[in-house]
């Protein structure tokens, strides 16, 4: 009889706690207030490692954010014979490229992130050689890479495929006038490291111009690369015969600050940024500002403080490339405005398949309608609580921002979308207020 009641309260203690973990739970929340810091761009890191393959020799990297994808990332370098310690308490990472002889990316390692095609250039700079496989990633759209790999080819880049596996080779390697289709960040830093050791000189016209890419070219230089950036959207690289190591600190994360803003913005609180990277956020406060909320920026440029307004009004968004409004911080904004009064409009214009939140936003109550590549939302008084699942990094981080004021318990799966983006984010929250924890 003890034995049955011990059992029955055993389930009911499982159902308590809610889905298999692990899973985020967030309760609803006070106004959210205090001061936040920020860690380096996951964007940079991930391109700036790979870069280290262009140079023989020990960098040392600061700010750098101990999320999954970075881990899969030293993994990655690893295997190609790097020796890397990394420390992440104090966020420095140390890589030493000098025995790296392997150029050879198996499918595993591909399938974890998509940004590890980005080895590619670095591997056929240093190698002439590179073999990696189509990668995977998030689900949020087709994800090509074909332009990386037919300016490749223009550059003199032999591209062979079998199956899921891409080999490239180089022969009679030529820098080119590289006309890109799209300003696509992932091939305008592949390319350009690719071009840093090519003989002559490159130009990647319709270059992505984001603060990471800025950021890559920053480390390039260090490196001794030769790099100028003019207008309209030109990337001109003449190849040197050899780069060498670097010391560099990792832009701040603007993904990250703006998830925190949106959190006080969305709570209606107060929420400070002293390293708020203000001047490479200026579509998403300029969007805070028509919404209602108050903005100060720091005269520096770098400082950002939301003083949140209790009646936001709704706005419309449309995502593009930088300067335009980021994509990765559309499903954010996606969450605050689903309590906006009035209708706003959300036009994803970089991919395809990126309003997946909208769905899981409406289990907890919005009223959004997805028509093509829009969604229109209609604000509502209150969100509930309610399980819901991420689909992508930036979607894991709206149902936070969502659970933050909804009424009651929102339960959140797909946690490893949220532990590739950020590292102790939830941590961050909860010390500005937010009742969320981590089930691991
Ligand atoms: C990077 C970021 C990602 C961000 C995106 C857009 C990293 C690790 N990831 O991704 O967080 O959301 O920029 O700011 O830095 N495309 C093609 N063919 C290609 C390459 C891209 O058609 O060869 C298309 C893509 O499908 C997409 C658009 O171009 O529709 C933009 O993609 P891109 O800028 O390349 O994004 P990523 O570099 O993958």
């Amino acid at each position: 009889m003890s034995e049955n009641i011990h059992s029955t309260s055993k389930v009911s203690d499982l159902l308590a706690q809610g889905p298999a973990v692990p899973y985020l739970a967030v309760d609803q929340s006070p106004p959210l207030e205090g001061e936040a810091l920020l860690l380096g761009a996951k964007n940079a890191t991930l391109v700036i490692m790979t870069s280290l393959i262009l140079t023989k020799g020990v960098s040392i990297l600061r700010n750098i954010p101990a999320n999954d994808d970075v881990i899969h990332m030293i993994q990655l370098l690893e295997k190609l014979g790097a020796k890397i310690a990394f420390d992440p308490n104090t966020n420095v990472l140390e890589v030493d490229t000098r025995a790296l002889e392997d150029y050879h990316v198996p499918l595993e390692m591909m399938k974890m992130m998509r940004a590890s095609v980005l080895v590619m250039g670095p591997l056929l700079a240093r190698f002439g050689k590179a073999e990696i496989a189509f990668p995977g990633g998030d689900v949020i759209g087709a994800r090509p890479v074909d332009y990386h790999l037919i300016n490749f080819q223009k550059m003199g880049v032999v591209i062979e495929q079998h199956g899921q596996v891409v080999h490239g080779h180089t022969q009679h390697v030529k820098a080119r006038n590289l006309l890109l289709e799209y300003p696509s960040v992932g091939a305008t830093e592949n390319l350009m490291m690719f071009a840093t050791r090519t003989p002559g000189t490159t130009r990647i016209i319709n270059a992505a111009l984001e603060p990471e890419v800025f950021d890559l070219i920053a480390v390039l230089k260090k490196m001794g690369a030769r790099i100028q950036v003019d207008a309209p959207a030109t990337i001109t690289i003449t190849g040197v015969e050899e780069l060498k190591p670097v010391e560099h600190t990792v832009i701040f994360d603007r993904m990250e600050a703006a998830a925190l803003l949106v959190a006080g913005a969305i709570t209606g609180g107060y929420i400070h940024l002293p390293q708020g990277p203000a001047h490479s956020m200026g579509m998403l406060l300029m969007k805070f500002q028509e919404m209602g909320h108050t903005i100060l920026i720091h005269p520096s440029g770098t400082g950002i403080k939301i003083k949140a307004t209790k009646t936001p009004t709704a706005i419309s968004i449309k995502t593009a490339p930088y300067p335009g409004f980021a994509t990765d911080m559309q499903a954010y904004m996606m969450a605050a405005l689903t309590l906006a009064q009035g209708m706003s409009r959300v036009q994803e214009t970089v991919f395809e398949n990126r309003l997946m939140h909208a769905k899981e936003l409406s289990k907890m109550g919005a009223q959004i309608d997805v028509v093509h590549d829009t969604a229109l939302i209609r604000g509502v008084e209150q969100l509930y609580g309610t399980h819901v699942i991420a689909s992508d990094i930036r979607a894991s981080c709206a149902l936070v921002l969502a659970g933050l004021v909804a009424e009651g318990r929102t339960t959140i799966s797909g946690v490893y979308h949220w532990k590739r983006g950020y590292q102790g984010l939830e941590g961050k929250l909860r010390a500005l207020g937010a009742n969320i924890t981590l089930y691991e």
